[in-house]
C-alpha cells in the first residue's frame, strides 16, 4: 500500500468534510498525533479504524486503500490489485515475524546499547507497525500452539498485569477481555504507545502505558503484578539479566512471568529448495544488525540455555518451557516456513514464577 499518498488522500478528504485533525480525531476516539502521522505518510490506520474513516470521510474502502476516488470503470479492477497487494503483505509479515527472521547475510557488530536503541526505536516507530499482528496473545508466536490450547495463563479476574513491549496493543486487549483489573504495557517506541492508546480507547479498555526501553529504571511499581508477559518482546533487550531482574521486582510473590520469543535453533537453519541447511552457529550470540525493508534492525541471537540461566539466576523457577509446533497450523500454512516448523521448533515460551 502506498502510505503517503494514502495520506494525503485522507487530509484532502477530511477537508472536503470541513474537519479538522482534532475533530476527525475525536470522531475515531484517536488522538490528533495519529491522524497528522497518516496524513504526512508515517503510518497507516488500524484495521479496526478503516470502516470508520471512510463513513466519516464519505468514501469506500476501495478508495481509501487506493488513495484517490474511484469512477465506476475503475472500481472493479482497483478493488482486484489492492486485495492481490493486501494478500501478498500479509503473506510477507506471516515470514518476518521480526526478530525472527533466519540470519542471511548480516553485519556482526558491537554490543551497543544506546546504538541498539536507536535502531530499533527508528525502525519501531516507523515501518515496525507492518510487521504486528501475529505476534499477539492468543498466539506466543510462530507455530506455537496459541494460549487456548496452551491454558499457560491463570484466572486473570482482578489481577493486575504488565506486558513488555506492548506493540500495538492487541494482546492487552486479549487480557481486558479476560477480566484483569488492572493494565499496564511497556514499549520502547512512542509511536507503538500511541497505537496501543489509541486502540485501547477505542475499545473502552484503561491501560498505564510507559514509553521507555525494559532494560531501564522506569518508575514501574515494585512487588505489584500477578502476572508480566510479552510475546516477542523480551529477545529485543540488550541486557537478559537486568531485565529479568526487573521484572522479578515488579512481581508480587509467587507471581507469574510468561514469554515467547522466536526459538534460537530457528534462526540457525534456512530452507534451500525444500531442504534444510544448517547455516549458522547455535553458539553464535554475536551482536548483528540486519535489514528490514528499508530500516535496520539490531539484535543478538540467544541460546535457550542463556534465558533458561538468566531466569533461574534472577530467582525464578521454571514452570514449563514450549517449543513444540502446532502440526495442523504449520501444515496449513504450505509453505516453507510451515514445512520448517514441522521439523524444528521455530519459537518458545517459558512460563516462569517469582519464588
Ligand atoms: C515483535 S513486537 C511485539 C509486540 C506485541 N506482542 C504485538 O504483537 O503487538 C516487539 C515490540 O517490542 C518493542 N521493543 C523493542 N525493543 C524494546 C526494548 N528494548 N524495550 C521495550 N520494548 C522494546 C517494540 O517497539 C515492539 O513494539
Amino acid at each position: 500500500m502506498d502510505q503517503v499518498k494514502i495520506g494525503r488522500f485522507i487530509a484532502e478528504m477530511r477537508k472536503q468534510q470541513n474537519l479538522t485533525q482534532r475533530e476527525f480525531a475525536d470522531i475515531l476516539k484517536i488522538s490528533d498525533k495519529t491522524v497528522s502521522k497518516w496524513e504526512c505518510g508515517n503510518g497507516m490506520p488500524e484495521l479496526s479504524l478503516m470502516l470508520p474513516i471512510c463513513e466519516s470521510l464519505k468514501i469506500n474502502l476501495n478508495e481509501l486503500f487506493s488513495g484517490e476516488k474511484l469512477t465506476d470503470a475503475d472500481y472493479k479492477q482497483k478493488a482486484e490489485e489492492n486485495m492481490m497487494k493486501l494478500v501478498k503483505e500479509a503473506e510477507e509479515m506471516k515470514k518476518n515475524i521480526v526478530g525472527g527472521k533466519v540470519l542471511g547475510q548480516v553485519a556482526n557488530v558491537d554490543r551497543n546499547v544506546i546504538g541498539a536503541h536507536k535502531t530499533n526505536t527508528e525502525f519501531w516507530d516507523t515501518i515496525g507497525s507492518k510487521f504486528l499482528g501475529v505476534t499477539a496473545l492468543p498466539s506466543w508466536g510462530g507455530f506455537l500452539p496459541s494460549e487456548d490450547k496452551l491454558g499457560l495463563l491463570e484466572d486473570l479476574s482482578g489481577k493486575s498485569v504488565l506486558e513488555i513491549g506492548c506493540g500495538n496493543g492487541r494482546s492487552l486487549k486479549y487480557i481486558a477481555d479476560r477480566g484483569a483489573a488492572d493494565l499496564w504495557g511497556l514499549d520502547i517506541s512512542a509511536n507503538q504507545i500511541e497505537r496501543t492508546r489509541d486502540f485501547l480507547s477505542s475499545q473502552g479498555v484503561i491501560a498505564n502505558l510507559v514509553c521507555s526501553p525494559m532494560e531501564n529504571d522506569c518508575g514501574l511499581p515494585c512487588n505489584h503484578f500477578d502476572l508480566v508477559y510479552s510475546v516477542y518482546g523480551i529477545g529485543w533487550t540488550t541486557d537478559l539479566d537486568k531485565t529479568f531482574k526487573r521484572i522479578y521486582s515488579y512481581l508480587k510473590d509467587n507471581g507469574v512471568f510468561v514469554f515467547g520469543w522466536s526459538h534460537p535453533i530457528h534462526k540457525c537453519v534456512s530452507v534451500e529448495n525444500g531442504k534444510l541447511i544448517f547455516s549458522n552457529s547455535y553458539f553464535n550470540e554475536e551482536w548483528y544488525c540486519a535489514d528490514m525493508s528499508d530500516k535496520k534492525i539490531m539484535l543478538s541471537n540467544r541460546m535457550l540455555s542463556t534465558y533458561i540461566n538468566a531466569l533461574a539466576d534472577n530467582g525464578f523457577i521454571i514452570d514449563k518451557l514450549f517449543e513444540q509446533t502446532d502440526r495442523e497450523k504449520a501444515t496449513e500454512a504450505g509453505n516453507d516456513y510451515g514445512r520448517k516448523a514441522l521439523m524444528l521448533p521455530t519459537s518458545f515460551v517459558i512460563k516462569a514464577r517469582k519464588l
